[in-house]
């Protein structure tokens, strides 16, 4: 469920009219709603509530400042895999001792910041990411809490670029290997095993791999607790899928997905750390877009758009699909004709989807692109030198511009023409 709706006619961010925020901010723009972030966020709180927690939000799925703060403020954890996110979270406000830091390739630079500024704990991907982390630590005279991230081999049963949980993936230590690994860890100076660490994929659509790996975590569990480890803390990762269709295929809702982590490690006494990213961030935002023209073709129709693959990378990228509707409401029996929805990139790819049924629309109409909450605006560019799209929050019958759109002059700015030249 999310609080983007038709009232009166217009579609809506929660009480915004979204021509109101294209008339004053202009297009393309993000738009996020309030209600829904928080709404998403405490359905993992609520999956959860039998048992001691933290929601750690993947950053990387949408890390705006004000997303952040208001994720924080709710009590939220954050899941972190770069200096750059961490930096986000604490600006944000959210205390060390709720972030997770994952990731493969954490450098000592990254690690000292997150020792000095306070960490929960470092997911541990690697041996020599180990060893290196003990010598940070060991240098600063402080212990590192870790979890080491275990790759299960299991197969995720999503888009092949976003499952990380099988043995071919460059994730995690093989579990075969996890017991050697957690003894060298216990013998290292400056670390301190707390608990094991699990993510297999992005966009899971059936509880069925979480079982299988979640049955795995158990084991090595009962495994370690006998090996002299004390395992206290479970991070089962994030990747709970959303439904990006409105039609009756929605995966599976996180009070069902609670109930799987309960069933495999329930009995174990453990805290519970879980990922999700998407789940919490995707319903809660909008690509919001003007159509630039509408282009009669061979045999099709282009709708051009303001918005391009800069902007949202993701049809481009994993053929993913996003419902593209437009702002004024069509009365039902409307004429529709499919059209080939494209931003203005000079590249055949930038195309958001192909045979959209859609009503005749013309230049400077708005479209929403729905479900673009997550890895939309984070993995936006400024490719064809567009200035990177910003973004709004809304919350109730109020607005603010979160992330401003630049200049030509703030984005030419950053080159600089070296006086040799
Ligand atoms: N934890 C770890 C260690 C992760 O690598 C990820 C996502 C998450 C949690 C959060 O997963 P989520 O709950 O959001 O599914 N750009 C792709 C998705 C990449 C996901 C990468 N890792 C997309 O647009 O679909």
């Amino acid at each position: 469920m999310d609080h983007f709706n038709y009232v009166d006619g217009l579609l809506h961010a929660e009480d915004v009219p979204l021509t109101v925020i294209a008339a004053q901010v202009g297009t393309p723009v993000y738009v996020y709603s309030a209600a829904t972030l928080t709404r998403h966020f405490k359905l993992f709180q609520q999956a959860l509530e039998w048992t001691d927690h933290l929601v750690c939000f993947a950053v990387k799925s949408n890390s705006n400042l004000a997303v952040l703060k208001l994720l924080g403020d709710l009590g939220a954890g954050m899941d972190i895999v770069s200096a750059g996110e961490y930096a986000r979270a604490r600006a944000a406000g959210v205390p060390g001792e709720r972030i997770v830091f994952s990731g493969v390739g954490k450098t000592g630079a990254e690690m000292r910041m997150a020792l000095d500024g306070g960490i929960r704990q470092f997911n541990v991907e690697s041996e020599p990411e180990l060893e290196l982390l003990s010598q940070v630590a060991s240098s600063l005279g402080v212990v590192a809490p870790i979890a080491v991230r275990v790759n299960p081999d299991v197969d995720a049963k999503t888009h092949e670029k976003i499952a990380t949980g099988k043995a071919e993936n460059k994730f995690g230590i093989p579990i075969a290997r996890a017991r050697d690994v957690y003894a060298r860890a216990a013998a290292l100076p400056g670390i301190e095993v707390v608990g094991i660490d699990m993510h297999i994929g992005s966009q899971l659509t059936d509880l069925e791999p979480y079982r299988l790996a979640y049955a795995k975590m158990a084991d090595l569990t009962r495994a370690l607790r006998a090996d002299g480890h004390d395992i206290r803390r479970l991070d089962m990762g994030g990747g709970l899928g959303i439904p990006y269709r409105r039609d009756n295929n929605a995966p599976p809702l996180p009070i069902e997905y609670g109930q799987v982590i309960r069933e495999a490690v329930g009995d174990l006494g453990c805290e519970i750390e879980i990922e999700p990213g998407r789940n919490i961030s995707g319903n809660a935002g909008i690509l919001l877009s003007s159509v630039i023209y509408l282009k009669e073709g061979e045999g099709r129709d282009f709708l051009i758009l303001d918005a391009a693959m800069n902007d949202l990378i993701r049809p481009a990228m994993y053929a993913a699909h996003h419902d593209i509707v437009p702002v004024v409401e069509q009365a039902p029996g409307t004429p529709v004709a499919p059209h080939d929805v494209v931003g203005p990139v000079c590249e055949t790819g930038d195309t958001f989807e192909k045979a959209v049924d859609l009503p005749r629309l013309s230049a400077g109409d708005l479209v929403a692109l729905r479900s673009a909450g997550a890895y939309g605006a984070v993995m936006a560019s400024e490719y064809n030198s567009r200035p990177l799209v910003p973004e709004v929050l809304v919350r109730g019958d109020h607005f603010a511009v979160i992330r401003a759109r630049p200049t030509l002059e703030e984005m030419l700015g950053r080159d600089t023409i070296p006086e040799w030249l």
